[in-house]
């Protein structure tokens, strides 16, 4: 088959949260099962462009719907094969020339360009293909475009699938600015439409011949809660499907990472871990003799990283001295804030790194003992299955992709659960893990038998497989 990913993201070109991971891999292992695999993204401005060798293989031009601006791109190549598949980047001047992925008042032009683009290309490939996935709400109009915009009339009959990583983020906008879509007929209007707004997502869900989730569970809450979209969702259940992410296992592998101070196999992971942790503990003023309570992620809401501040304080106050936390991570303002706030009062065992770091993060997930993700929503949720592959133990709130994938203690598991999402429940769950990071021996245990699990894409590859092929 030959199969064609659409994404803003792929891991390492660029990346801002899981979707790059998820793009970067998963065509690789299904390159593995012998498909001919493919990412299309746009070509950002950021040290990797500077970093690669890129070939150009194709000119052409997106006319910005009937605005009539006409935006020149060139189709970019990276002659690196490394990846494990081919990454082809989308340059155009003047909308993504720039260094970061979004948050620019324009994300809106940049993405519909960028999708008029990427299928003026495709529909001159000399063997079109056989599946067109996309991936997230900026790539939501492409099922659309494919089967009600003349333009693309050659390509109506190609499947198509859209993932959902992440349905808060939906990139609605208002219908006076439907003239930067291509022309279609307006008795097409309502398939874009939801709410009153143009709404990729939705349009997506709509027009995709087959959608898909990133975990089982999160299929199964999106029909009652994804900001607005419920009713549409259950009504399109029937080409619906949750499908759980799988790790890329040989850049996430502790015997082998390069970005780790010391690497390690199940074998030596008590001492490998104290390596990491003692590293971490210098250069961050911690105690290596105390369990060390880490997150790594986005600090917004969805994440739950407001209630952070609170729960930290809480534990620090009631217990001096017993416990270190680390944070790694930036977003909202006022929670960068509070986490800055802790520090003065709790040195020596808190420290907040505000930032994105890929390095720091992969020391951290070795050197942790626990890693937090108290979660309001989450889709599938990577954190916790890099953290099982390193031997950390994840500490979750029972939601989305991390039901499927931690399993409390108290049942019969290997991680620790709390199911509200407040700072009482983080609390007590770090009062639970501190007494089974005394237990030394099932600690230990718990350690070898979690990074055995296998979350490899090996299975999910091959379930997307299966669905293209029943599209056929
Ligand atoms: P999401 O995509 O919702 O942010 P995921 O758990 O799917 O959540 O993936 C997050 C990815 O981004 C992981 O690879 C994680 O290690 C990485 N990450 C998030 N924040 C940071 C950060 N501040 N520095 C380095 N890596 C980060
Ligand atoms: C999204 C979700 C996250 C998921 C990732 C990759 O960003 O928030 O839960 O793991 O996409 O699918």
């Amino acid at each position: 088959m030959k199969i064609v990913h659409i994404s803003a993201e792929c891991y390492p070109a660029a990346k801002a949260g899981g979707l790059a991971d998820v793009a970067g891999s998963l065509p690789k292992y299904q390159k593995l099962l012998k498909h001919s695999t493919m990412v299309i993204m746009p070509h950002y401005y950021t040290n990797f462009r500077s970093k690669n060798e890129f070939k150009s293989v194709f000119e052409g031009i997106a006319r910005l719907g009937s605005v009539d601006y006409d935006y020149h791109y060139q189709i970019f190549k990276l002659q690196n094969t490394e990846l494990g598949f081919d990454l082809y980047s989308i340059d155009i001047p003047g909308l993504f020339d720039r260094e970061n992925i979004y948050s620019y008042k324009d994300d809106t032009e940049r993405f519909i360009t960028f999708q008029i683009a990427a299928l003026n290309w495709i529909k001159t490939f000399k063997k079109l293909p056989d599946i067109v996935h996309c991936h997230d709400q900026q790539t939501g109009l492409i099922p659309f475009f494919m089967t009600k915009v003349e333009a693309y009339d050659k390509l109506k009959e190609i499947p198509t699938v859209f993932t959902i990583h992440n349905g808060e983020y939906q990139g609605q906008f208002t219908f006076d600015r439907q003239y930067l879509l291509p022309g279609f007929n307006s008795y097409f209007s309502g398939q874009i439409e939801w709410h009153g707004f143009i709404n990729p997502v939705a349009a997506a869900i709509k027009n995709a011949w087959s959608v898909t989730t990133v975990s089982p569970n999160y299929m199964d809450e999106i029909g009652f809660s994804m900001a607005g979209l419920e009713k549409l969702l259950q009504y399109e259940k029937g080409k619906s499907k949750g499908i759980l992410n799988g790790i890329d296992t040989e850049v996430w592998d502790p015997s082998t990472d390069g970005m780790l101070q010391k690497t390690f196999s199940i074998s030596t992971v008590e001492a490998g871990k104290k390596y990491n942790k003692k590293w971490l503990c210098k250069e961050f003023n911690l105690d290596p003799a105390k369990p060390l309570f880490t997150f790594i992620g986005r600090l917004v809401k969805e994440k739950g990283a407001d209630l952070l501040p609170e729960a930290i304080y809480n534990m620090m106050s009631k217990y001096p001295g017993e416990q270190n936390v680390l944070i790694l991570g930036s977003g909202d303002a006022p929670v960068q804030q509070a986490l800055w706030d802790l520090e003065p009062q709790f040195k020596g065992n808190y420290c907040s790194y505000i930032g994105y770091n890929e390095k720091l993060s992969h020391i951290i997930y070795a050197g942790a003992d626990f890693l937090l993700m108290p979660s309001r929503v989450e889709p599938c949720g990577l954190n916790q299955l890099y953290a099982l592959r390193y031997g950390t133990v994840p500490i979750v709130r029972r939601t989305g992709g991390l039901t499927d994938t931690v399993t409390d203690i108290g049942d019969g598991g290997f991680g620790i659960c709390h199911d509200q999402a407040s700072a009482w429940d983080i609390t007590h769950s770090i009062e639970r893990a501190k007494s089974f990071f005394n237990k030394k021996k099932a600690f230990k245990e718990n350690r070898k038998l979690i990074m055995q699990i296998d979350h490899s894409w090996n299975r999910a590859a091959e379930e997307y497989i299966n669905l293209y092929k029943s599209l056929k």
